[in-house]
């Protein structure tokens, strides 16, 4: 059982930013994920802390101070800005900003270190690295590539001086023993496993958490050699527990003591696992104080299969994104698209493209239809629900709406989101909001001649769409609100305990629907994008990928015909046959390509967009339905002769097509 578990508290944070980047997509998703969790945790009616913050120290910020003429302190004043406009710009509902170079943060630091030091957890020795300054972290020889640092790529230099250890080979076997008997320590799974891998293969060394003060001076000066600083991964990862010290709601802090420690989430970025798995765990054990919950790794985000980077111009700007598109629409996208632990490519016309299909279309009509329905039957009034009226149809749908049930909608969006799955909790709701809109066209509302019935039907939808924007609000809270408002409800979701508010019946017969403006404005897709691509000023040719309904590779593109009508014999030119894949590999620096080698009669490589959904190993042996006459198409510099099948439904699902039964390859199609 998890040690929080009992506890009414949900302690949850972000990683702390260095100040001297901008904050890009990657630094939202990390703070949007966890505003959801702590959004959903306050509706659940726990006492929540919600941290994030910045990481000030180090030679970074040191030398992009010294190069515009600053001191660091004034850099850091001013850099912290971009994060915390950035933060009330995506309404994120942080508890607690930390800064670490917050006084009470490095007395903190100090009396921590000083306590390490006198448990003889700490040795002072002679030390020679590879020093990578952008990752500030040190390397052994074995270790770097080609005088490059084996994380980042950029140059590493070599170092030799006296400095602190902290001695954290000694904890490695319990560290292994910990992560084996706590399955949820370490998420996903597959994180987990490199990190176990990573402790069972390697020998663990010692942590050095200093730097000379003639070498550094921009770091917390240590308690017992006025010579050293201690900074970045010392320093840093003790904010999750300084801040529990003096920025943690301070009644609670003041009666309860140690009522915020440990973290229940500390979300991560995949590149920093290590950091926060090895040395903020064996640190923690070291001062014998309890380990988190949970770790959690999420993925990356690249654009257009590339690591975003200054050089490449590629870098998405979130604020610009939210001003353009909607704050609520950029932070469902980002959660919608891409499993939390996998990474993801963004693309704003894909994001355009949801916006109209999941956003405008099925939430926006579907209120937009009830609110004009209960106006035009019931004067705007939501009326008195005849319970005894109920047929099958409205019992199918009020059994999604039952909190008792395992697969009600309480328990099953509060499973996924205990396990950060962010898009399966998205898919749940909106799987809701399709057997919503199946329900007015079943009952057909505009056809009732029984008064009560038409009256049930129209409670029905209020009422389920009442109950619904609360589940929606973690993830756009302007979007809750606003259905609340259209639906008559003027309470502010934020201050609502959800087993109350989320149970069947809140809404009182009477209450006034508002009809208010569309939730989201339709994009006129192909004007935007056109546009876009003419004008040649926007990214969108950059960022956008091919449409994605056909996943392998297309031929050069040809305008398509005026209706969606062929003849038969456009058809035949199509040749399709079953082929079998022989071989699967990922194509270098796409998470999306796939190249196969396919046995269709003859063997033929296909790249085929799948990536994201299936892998290698699952596609080997496979029996799949290829086009096998397409002009070859290179993706990504690779070859492609012919493409794979595949489809995908309105939830972003993709599935291959394969045979129904066991059928030689080759076999033609027809
Ligand atoms: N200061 C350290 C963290 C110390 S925590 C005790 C640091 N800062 S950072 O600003 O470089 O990165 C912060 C987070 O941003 C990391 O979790 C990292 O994974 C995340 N991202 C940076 N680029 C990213 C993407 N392209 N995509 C998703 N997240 C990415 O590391």
């Amino acid at each position: 059982m998890s040690l929080t578990e009992d506890l009414n508290k949900f302690y949850v944070t972000t990683p702390i930013y260095y100040v001297n980047d901008v904050p890009h997509i990657g630094h939202a998703y990390t703070t949007v994920a966890a505003d959801i969790l702590a959004r959903y945790n306050r509706l659940k009616g726990k006492k929540v802390f919600f941290l994030t913050g910045t990481d000030e120290h180090g030679q970074k910020v040191e030398k992009a101070a010294q190069e515009k003429g600053k001191t660091p302190q004034e850099h850091s004043d001013l850099m912290v800005e971009n994060f915390k406009s950035l933060w009330q710009a995506l309404n994120i509902s942080n508890d607690a900003f930390i800064r670490t170079t917050d006084v009470d943060h490095i007395k903190t630091v100090q009396g921590i270190i000083q306590m390490l030091w006198d448990a003889g957890e700490i040795k002072k020795r002679q030390y020679s690295g590879w020093y990578c300054t952008p990752d500030e972290r040190f390397w052994t020889e074995k270790e770097i590539v080609e005088g490059n640092c084996p994380d980042c790529g950029r140059p590493v230099e070599e170092i030799k001086e006296e400095n602190y250890f902290f001695l954290m080979s000694k904890y490695q076997v319990r560290l292994i023993n910990y992560i084996e008997d706590n399955p949820d320590y370490i998420l996903p799974e597959t994180r987990r496993n490199e990190v176990l891998g990573f402790l069972k293969n390697n020998e663990l060394g010692d942590l050095c958490i200093t730097r000379p003060k003639a070498r550094l001076s921009w770091g917390v000066p240590i308690p017992f050699d006025q010579d050293f600083v201690t900074y970045v991964w010392f320093d840093a990862l003790l904010n999750y527990f300084s801040a529990t010290r003096y920025l943690a709601p301070e009644a609670e802090q003041a009666k309860l003591g140690d009522f915020w420690w440990p973290a229940n989430h500390h979300i991560v970025g995949k590149d920093i696992l290590t950091t926060h798995a090895v040395y903020w765990s064996t640190m923690l054990m070291a001062l014998k104080f309890p380990l988190p919950d949970n770790i959690f790794a999420h993925g990356w985000w690249t654009v257009e299969g590339k690591k975003m980077s200054k050089s490449l111009g590629n870098v998405i700007d979130p604020a610009q994104i939210a001003e353009e598109y909607g704050r609520d629409a950029f932070r469902y996208f980002i959660f919608r698209e891409v499993p939390f632990g996998l990474d993801g490519d963004f693309s704003e016309e894909a994001m355009a493209k949801r916006i109209n299909t999941d956003l405008a279309n099925d939430i926006g009509n579907l209120l937009s239809r009830t609110t004009k329905m209960i106006e035009k039957y019931r004067g705007g009034a939501v009326p008195e629900p005849v319970i005894l009226k109920d047929r099958d149809l409205e019992k199918k749908l009020k059994a999604w709406f039952d909190n008792g049930s395992d697969t009600g909608i309480f328990k099953t969006y509060d499973a996924f989101l205990s396990k950060l799955q962010f898009n399966h909790a998205l898919t749940h709701l909106w799987k809701i909001i399709s057997e919503i809109n199946e329900y007015i066209a079943a009952s057909e509302p505009w056809k009732e001649k029984d008064d009560e019935m038409l009256s049930n039907i129209l409670y029905t939808l209020a009422e389920s769409q009442r109950i619904l924007a609360l589940y929606i609000f973690p993830y756009m809270p302007d979007t809750a609100n606003k259905i609340w408002q259209h639906l008559g409800h003027d309470e502010d979701i934020s201050t609502v305990n959800i087993s109350k508010a989320g149970a069947w019946g809140g809404t009182t017969a009477g209450t006034k629907v508002q009809k208010g403006d569309p939730l989201f404005p339709r994009i006129d897709l192909k004007q935007k994008f056109k546009k876009d691509k003419a004008s040649g000023t926007d990214k969108t040719e950059k960022l956008a990928p091919k449409p994605a309904a056909a996943k392998g590779s297309a031929p050069s593109s040809q305008e398509g015909p005026v209706d969606n009508l062929i003849t038969i014999n456009e058809f035949a030119k199509v040749e399709l046959k079953v082929g079998k894949v022989l071989e699967a590999e990922r194509v270098e620096g796409s998470n999306k390509l796939i190249k196969l080698q396919v046995d269709t009669g003859e063997t033929r490589q296909i790249v085929a967009g799948i990536g994201k959904e299936y892998s290698p190993e699952d596609l080997t042996g496979k029996k799949i339905i290829v086009v096998t006459n397409l002009k070859p198409a290179k993706l990504m510099g690779v070859e492609s002769r012919g493409m794979l099948l595949a489809a995908t439904d309105s939830d972003g699902v993709l599935s291959i097509l394969t045979p129904e039964k066991e059928i030689k390859q080759g076999a033609s199609i027809k």
